[in-house]
């Protein structure tokens, strides 16, 4: 059995558990919007037709904030077609997922929905096809409360008080060659300075988001996010990444190490945005927004022809999760809090449907994905602070990323729990973890799960729902706590005060 240890230290503090980590993101992509959250007629729906059984999984995975309406979606988006009485609105072509958008949902309704389920919406707004303009005029008919030709429109339609949407993406992905309307960096920083220089104008006090890369594999990755910086240093507060991973010829290994390169992209842009701020003798810190992340088998969906007739809400992206997934997803979660000091937002890319947790039949049954647990646990028992601990233990090698560390872990501490999350990466061999409690005083291990499942390959589904789920994990001891995590596992220790 490999053996590791983990020193816990409330003095290493690294900073408070950010809430808005635990975010998601809802697009007009597939079947995220339609049958996904919204579903009239079906029998769960609600009287505005919200779908009563996702809003419940919702509710339990504890997600905190949501992204909205896209991603590649938003870019070609009018936001004026998802406004005013229902059969009034227009069907549009969907360019960035080659689909007919019928504009039932737009952002009122999207924000109705946010409420009900206890969530911030987070807003972004379309510089591929518009600009400046549209931007402020969106800004006005959600956040102003009445009196102007477009906050009264929204007033008109039933929204009485205004949507206060305080955090704002200025476009989407604008460094991919896929996006409409994609731009160079500097092209991009100018328009995304004077949008933010507008959009403050409205209310100073938004929480502005610059495009980063859409991954570290990106040609123009770091240069982008140099000449983005240096034209909206001043005007935006964070700057977003996006990662997506999936299993490639067959690593599992290198799979499960895939929050190396999470690891590698944040470190890498929290340092080019010290450095332009040292530049500009800016004592201002720009962070981090995270707000793309998942496991997606990606390479499929690009040999995959492009759906006939532009279909209403076509199944699109509807991976289906395995127990390796969510390892691997879990791994990401972990990198995401030990990076809580820089890290302000995240949204795990998407919530229903679409490369998602949540999977709905239409008019049928919704259920669980592997890798709605590992968010559901963080998201309900990471609290208090991020401490650092790093473990120490055996390492192996990988094909992309060199020796890694088969333990991934990190804890959070609060006045009552300390709580371990804790990722075995090893293929075949279980991990014995010792936890060197000294600084926390007298403290018991009072709850232990684990994430596994002998077939790596094990997927949930309607009719086997709970196949891959946290069960508990009776192996640990006492004097010095201990306990075993088995090969390719997520686990969470919860240590209280005895
Ligand atoms: O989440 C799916 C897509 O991935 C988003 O629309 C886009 O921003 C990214 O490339």
């Amino acid at each position: 059995m490999l053996q590791a240890q983990l020193t816990i230290d409330p003095a290493h503090r690294v900073a408070p558990v950010r809430r808005r980590t635990f975010g998601t993101f809802v697009e007009h992509l597939g079947r995220c919007v339609y049958t996904g959250i919204y579903e009239p007629g079906h029998p769960t729906a609600d009287a505005e037709g919200f779908r009563g059984d996702v809003l419940a999984l919702t509710r339990e995975l504890g997600v905190t904030t949501v992204r909205y309406p896209g991603g590649n979606f938003v870019s070609g988006y009018r936001w004026e077609d998802g406004v005013g009485p229902r059969e009034r609105r227009p069907r549009r072509l969907d360019l960035a997922w080659h689909s007919t958008e019928t504009n039932e949902i737009g952002v009122d309704e999207f924000v109705r929905w946010s409420r009900l389920a206890g969530l911030e919406p987070m807003m972004a707004v379309n510089l591929g096809t518009r600009g400046v303009a549209e931007a402020v005029d969106l800004l006005e008919y959600c956040n102003i409360p009445s009196g102007t030709t477009l906050s009264d429109l929204r007033v008109a339609g039933g929204a009485k008080e205004p949507h206060d949407i305080r955090m704002w993406c200025l476009g989407n992905e604008m460094d991919g060659p896929w996006q409409i309307g994609h731009k160079t960096a500097h092209e991009y920083g100018r328009l995304a300075a004077e949008t933010a220089r507008a959009m403050r104008m409205v209310d100073p006090g938004l929480e502005l988001v610059a495009c980063g890369s859409s991954g570290s594999s990106m040609p123009t990755f770091g240069s982008w996010e140099t000449t983005v910086l240096e034209e909206t240093y001043d005007l935006v507060d964070h700057i977003s990444c996006h990662a997506y991973y999936e299993e490639k010829d067959g690593d599992l290994g290198g799979f499960l190490a895939c929050a190396t390169d999470m690891e590698h992209f944040i470190s890498t842009v929290v340092s080019i945005a010290d450095q332009v701020g040292a530049r500009l003798g800016s004592g201002k810190k720009i962070s981090v927004s995270f707000d793309e992340w998942n496991i997606w088998y990606l390479s499929r969906h690009q040999s995959a022809p492009p759906p006939p007739d532009w279909p209403v809400a076509p199944p699109l992206l509807e991976d289906h999760y395995h127990l390796a997934d969510a390892v691997a997803f879990g791994g990401l979660l972990v990198t995401l809090l030990r990076h809580s000091d820089r890290v302000a937002a995240a949204c795990l890319a998407q919530l229903v449907n679409v490369i998602a947790p949540i999977m709905t039949e239409p008019g049928g049954r919704a259920w669980r994905q592997t890798t709605f647990h590992p968010f559901a646990q963080a998201a309900r028992y990471a609290s208090g602070d991020v401490l650092l601990t790093e473990p120490v233990g055996p390492s192996y090698e990988t094909g992309e990323f060199g020796q890694v560390p088969v333990l991934h872990a990190v804890a959070t501490h609060d006045d009552r729990f300390t709580t371990v999350f804790a990722v075995n990466r090893s293929v075949t061999e279980p991990l014995e973890l010792e936890l060197d409690t000294r600084a926390l005083g007298a403290v018991r291990i009072a709850e232990a799960t684990t994430l596994t499942h002998e077939d790596v390959y094990a997927r949930n589904t309607a009719d086997d729902p709970e196949r891959v789920a946290p069960r508990p994990n009776t192996s640990h001891r006492s004097d010095p706590a201990r306990i075993v995590l088995p090969p390719v596992s997520w686990n969470v220790i919860r240590l209280a005060r005895s």
